[in-house]
């Protein structure tokens, strides 16, 4: 067991300490380190402390993180506490003064628990709060995860669908290539439109961001341009006018009921996701047809989503699957631990939380600003 000191002086004796918690989600199978990263953290001269079975739904024994020389014990004492999905608000209570809380925080949706960690005097970074730039490439979970769901969602759709992605010429005779849609043609879009590409599958993409257009030819889709041009702020879409959308959602249901499958990723932040597919649109695509919408969380993009759930309407099977990160732990584990280590480098200098606020990403990615224990004493000397 490691004796962690909260919000301590750091002395060499007492490096700080970074805490790798188990996740309390039912079907949250990722953790927010692997032990690839633990030994470049313990190279900076920093401890690990792993909650004892933080790893196993993602494949990781407690023995995997204690041969990359981690301790098990009490990770939410640590100085540095990371985590994947946003902590509950038990989870809240348990962070004391001058520790640093790190992960999906959902600061659009969650503002009760920042106010919380913040009443609590605990630093808090959102991984969703990182800025789309260049720089911050390497520490964007949002487009880690959403790769992993692009290429999932392909994989429900093939599954659920009653045909071929693929041509097939046979003896028993020649089937067509499935017909994929994708509306929304961000990060999981994009994906969604190769991976199914990778299939065999007619692919198109379609967004109201034409700036796109590049990128889904990129990946050997055609693109469906509606005129519809609805860029916001930060590399985000807006919300569109009433009228822009039902423009669109007639637009959109001749090539809905052309297509084999339609996946959907349309989000606008901090707005219920956009109404793609009406429920018109469902009823005229053939029966056997399957629709996955990757925006269940925010409401979903077709009018027939049930979140959560798969339902079958008008002979369409509609899937609405939650968290699909979760459903490839192993790669999205690894992934979202390279965005931690990379955030890291930019909160820790010399072995000691001391993000410098002068930069972009960590202005924006820090939800909650509170100095550590330590320094806040220092400056109260
Ligand atoms: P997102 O998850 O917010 O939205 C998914 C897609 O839905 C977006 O392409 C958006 O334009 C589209 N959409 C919204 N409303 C729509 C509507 N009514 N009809 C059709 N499509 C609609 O997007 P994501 O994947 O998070 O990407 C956001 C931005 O960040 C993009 O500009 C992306 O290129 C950029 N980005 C930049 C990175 C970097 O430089 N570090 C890394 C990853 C993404």
């Amino acid at each position: 067991m490691t004796d962690v000191h909260a919000g301590a002086v750091h002395h060499e004796e007492t490096p700080l300490t970074v805490g790798v918690v188990a996740e309390s989600g039912a079907d949250e199978r990722r953790v927010a380190l692997v032990p690839k990263a633990v030994a470049s953290l313990i190279g900076q001269g920093l401890a690990v402390v792993v909650e004892p079975g933080a790893g196993a739904r993602a494949l990781l024994p407690d023995a995997s993180y204690i041969a990359a020389g981690a301790t098990t014990g009490d990770a939410w004492s640590a100085d540095v506490v990371l985590k994947v999905a946003p902590p509950s608000d038990a989870e809240v209570a348990r962070l004391r003064r001058g520790q640093t809380l790190i992960g999906h925080l959902a600061p659009r949706d969650a503002e009760n628990q920042i106010a919380a960690l913040t009443g609590a005097g605990v630093q808090a970074f959102a991984v969703e709060a990182i800025p789309r730039i260049s720089r911050a490439q390497a520490m964007d979970a949002l487009s880690s995860q959403a790769n992993v769901a692009g290429y999932k969602a392909v994989l429900v759709a093939a599954s659920e669908s009653t045909r071929f992605f693929p041509m097939l010429t046979t003896a028993a005779g020649t089937v067509k290539p499935a017909t994929v849609l994708v509306l929304g043609v961000g990060v999981a879009g994009l994906q969604a439109l190769a991976t199914a590409r990778r299939l065999g599958a007619r692919t198109t993409g379609y967004d109201v961001r034409p700036e796109v257009a590049d990128q889904v030819r990129s990946v050997g889709a055609s693109w469906l341009d509606l005129e519809i041009h609805a860029a916001g702020e930060g590399g985000y879409a807006r919300e569109l006018t009433a009228e822009e959308r039902v423009q669109q959602q007639r637009a959109l249901e001749k090539a809905i009921a052309a297509s084999d499958v339609v996946i959907t990723t349309a989000l606008v932040p901090g707005r219920p996701a956009p109404r793609l597919v009406t429920a018109a649109a469902v009823e005229a695509m053939r029966p056997g047809s399957v629709v996955v919408d990757l925006a269940g969380e925010t409401g979903g993009n077709c009018e027939l989503t049930e979140p959560g759930q798969t339902v079958t309407r008008h002979g369409v099977t509609i899937c609405s699957p939650m968290n699909l990160p979760a459903t490839m732990p192993e790669h999205s584990s690894e992934l979202y631990s390279k965005n931690l280590t990379a955030l890291l480098e930019l909160i820790i200098t010399d072995s000691a939380v001391a993000p410098d606020f002068s930069d972009e990403i960590l202005a924006a990615a820090c939800v909650s600003r509170c100095l550590p224990a330590d320094r806040e004493m220092n400056e109260h000397v």
